[in-house]
């Protein structure tokens, strides 16, 4: 009997404790084969969900077969990151609605009252409020509604990184994540020639492409931006800089649009002497926005192709463009480095945008003029722009893959610059195989500066910023350009019930995470957007922290050991441990049974003692 008690009281209670009674899931974690930091991540966030009886598969895909599964929400979890500026939170959450994307199937099963199709129109609704104010509140609730439904985990804030040789001072960050204003420098000492190793979206650089301003990849966007500006211009959070454009007016417009008024800046020149003024800003236009370049497959991607309605001259010095409804983001998406960034008159092919568009000759479907909505794709007949660093030279070379690279590219400084001409006459961009060369150009002095990630590892940055003293280099990081994400598919089961959502969230410890896989270099975040960007300035409750006690609590409903277990954020009772404890009361209820018939068995004794005292009395 005792025996028995003893096999199958600690058995029953081992059953309701730690791991063996969490809800069992099992899901998979895609990511792209080869993406060395985010495995390391990965690897962490596993490890964390593993406590809770949640095992992760990951599932390494190509390029493509990662943005198909993206495209047809075929996953569970899956890293994403919002655009950053100048994108942000516009662009970015506009993306979601397109339907062929991970957010969009992230979002499939919300908990009522909220869904997607009712965030969506909260997107719409606040992309169409004139009133700062207004737009203040509704993207605070777009940001709270969905931060209630757990689809988007706030990982991390990307910084931009800068190391640069002290002979160089007048580091400013960037305010996009491929805008390295290398124009602001100042040399202290040596060549006025500065060496750079820029990062690339191909990480370490590669080419710096076409350099075309009116087309994508591989066009380089940091390239592109020394060459080619636009109207406006983004600054810290988010205000819009005047450009080519001195100032702007904006008004309403009696077809319910806006008219925006834009006095151009006076006694601007294009690399090569041709001035800025009106009609160039015309020509611009009238070749990006020709109508067959405004489907999805090619400029359709963002909102300011479809907003406008018509644009004009008014004089010289005056550019007017008419919207055909209110669309606040306006002039912020006028300040993306393309497509409307302004070319040289002169180096058009033709002024005709149908018969002899800038747009790039590999452009498909646009060879021929068959019928009315044809045009020829011409590309460009020279490079250049009104910004600061001129395109002057390059050599070429083709690389193991078959691909053709460029070895070096020479920019030269743009003497009359309206900003006023660089310090930095010459830039020149060269090209490294690996991290590592990259690294001892840097140590040896060949090397002046490497603005952009992609390039050095954490590792080398911690390394190189703690030899301040003797290595004469300095590190510079920007604020958080961008946040990164873990998308969890409410689309896809268990992932519909928002408390596996909640669950996962709980249990992931960004901090030791970020720290062990980091180097502690990238900072953990609370919100999707970096807290820079407009209207995302905003307190989200409750807080997504780490806290595996309430997401034991969520996923392992009878914990018994819980309710005594120890402070916020510590290690509940390990299963050793109250495997142990349940022994030990089992045994002292044992005990307890023993002595209590034992008492009795006396009691008993005592009694018969006592009669048979009185009988034999
Ligand atoms: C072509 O661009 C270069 C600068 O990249 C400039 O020096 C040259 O004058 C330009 N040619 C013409 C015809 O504008
Ligand atoms: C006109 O040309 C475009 C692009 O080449 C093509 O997509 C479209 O189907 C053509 N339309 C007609 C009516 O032929
Ligand atoms: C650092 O700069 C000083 C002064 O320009 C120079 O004498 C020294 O050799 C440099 N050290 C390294 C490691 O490049």
């Amino acid at each position: 009997m005792l025996a028995l008690l003893l096999v199958l009281v600690p058995t029953m209670l081992l059953a309701q404790t730690g791991p063996a009674d969490c809800k069992k899931h099992a899901i998979d974690f895609i990511m792209v084969e080869g993406d060395v930091s985010l495995v390391s991540i990965e690897d962490g966030i596993r490890m964390d969900l593993k406590r809770l009886g949640i095992t992760v598969t990951p599932r390494f895909l190509s390029k493509e077969d990662f943005n198909k599964a993206h495209e047809t929400g075929d996953f569970h979890l899956s890293f994403s990151e919002t655009w950053g500026a100048p994108y942000d939170p516009h662009s970015f959450a506009s993306g979601w609605m397109t339907g062929d994307e991970g957010h969009y199937h992230a979002m499939a099963n919300l908990e009522p009252p909220a869904s997607r199709e009712a965030i969506f129109d909260m997107i719409q609704d606040v992309l169409q409020e004139s009133d700062h104010r207004e737009r203040e509140t509704k993207w605070k609730d777009i940001h709270n509604v969905l931060h209630q439904q757990a689809v988007m985990l706030p990982l991390w804030g990307k910084r931009v990184p800068t190391v640069m040789n002290n002979r160089l001072t007048g580091y400013q960050a960037g305010l996009q994540q491929f805008d390295y204003p290398l124009h602001r420098l100042q040399v202290l000492s040596g060549s006025t020639t500065v060496r750079i190793s820029p990062g690339a979206q191909t990480g370490i650089f590669q080419s710096v492409g076409r350099l075309d301003p009116h087309t994508y990849r591989p066009n380089e966007f940091f390239a592109n931006n020394w060459i080619y500006e636009g109207l406006v211009s983004y600054g810290e959070y988010g205000q819009i800089l005047p450009a080519l454009a001195q100032s702007y007016n904006v008004e309403p417009h009696t077809n319910g649009g806006q008219k925006y008024t834009f006095s151009l800046r006076k006694g601007v020149t294009f690399h090569g002497g041709i001035p800025w003024n009106c009609e160039a800003a015309k020509l611009n236009f009238d070749h990006v926005l020709v109508e067959p370049l405004l489907s999805a497959d090619y400029h359709g991607w963002y909102g300011l192709p479809q907003q406008i309605l018509e644009w004009s001259c008014e004089d010289s010095a005056t550019f007017v463009v008419i919207t055909k409804s209110v669309y606040y983001p306006f002039l912020q998406e006028l300040s993306f480095i393309r497509p409307l960034r302004m070319l040289s008159p002169a180096a058009f092919v033709d002024k005709d945008p149908v018969t002899g568009n800038s747009c790039h000759a590999g452009w498909v479907d646009f060879t021929s003029l068959e019928n009315d909505s044809s045009i020829i794709c011409a590309g460009i007949k020279n490079i250049s722009g009104t910004g600061p660093f001129m395109f002057r030279s390059r050599t070429s070379s083709t690389n193991a893959d078959g691909d053709v690279v460029d070895d070096e590219v020479l920019f030269v400084r743009h003497d009359n610059y309206w900003g006023g001409a660089s310090q930095v006459e010459e830039l020149l961009v060269v090209r490294y195989d690996t991290a590592e060369q990259v690294k001892k150009a840097l140590l040896d002095g060949l090397l002046d500066v490497v603005w952009g990630s992609g390039v050095l590892n954490a590792q080398d940055l911690i390394e190189i910023e703690s030899n301040e003293e003797t290595n004469n280099l300095s590190v510079f990081f920007s604020n958080d350009v961008q946040n990164v994400l873990l998308l969890l598919n409410s689309g896809k089961t268990p992932l519909n019930d928002i408390t596996t959502r909640k669950t996962i969230i709980h249990a992931i410890n960004k901090v030791r995470i970020l720290e062990t896989e980091m180097g502690g270099l990238e900072r953990p975040v609370d919100n999707v957007f970096p807290l820079d960007a407009p209207y995302c300035d905003v307190e989200l409750t409750p807080r997504w922290d780490y806290d595996i006690e309430k997401a034991m609590l969520i996923n392992c409903p009878v914990q018994p050991e819980l309710p005594n277990a120890k402070s916020k954020g510590q290690n509940s009772l390990t299963p050793g441990l109250s495997i142990g404890l349940g022994l030990l009361c089992v045994i002292l209820v044992i005990f307890a049974l023993i002595l209590f018939r034992r008492s009795q068995k006396y009691k008993k004794q005592l009694t018969e003692m006592k009669n048979s005292e009185a009988e034999s009395a």
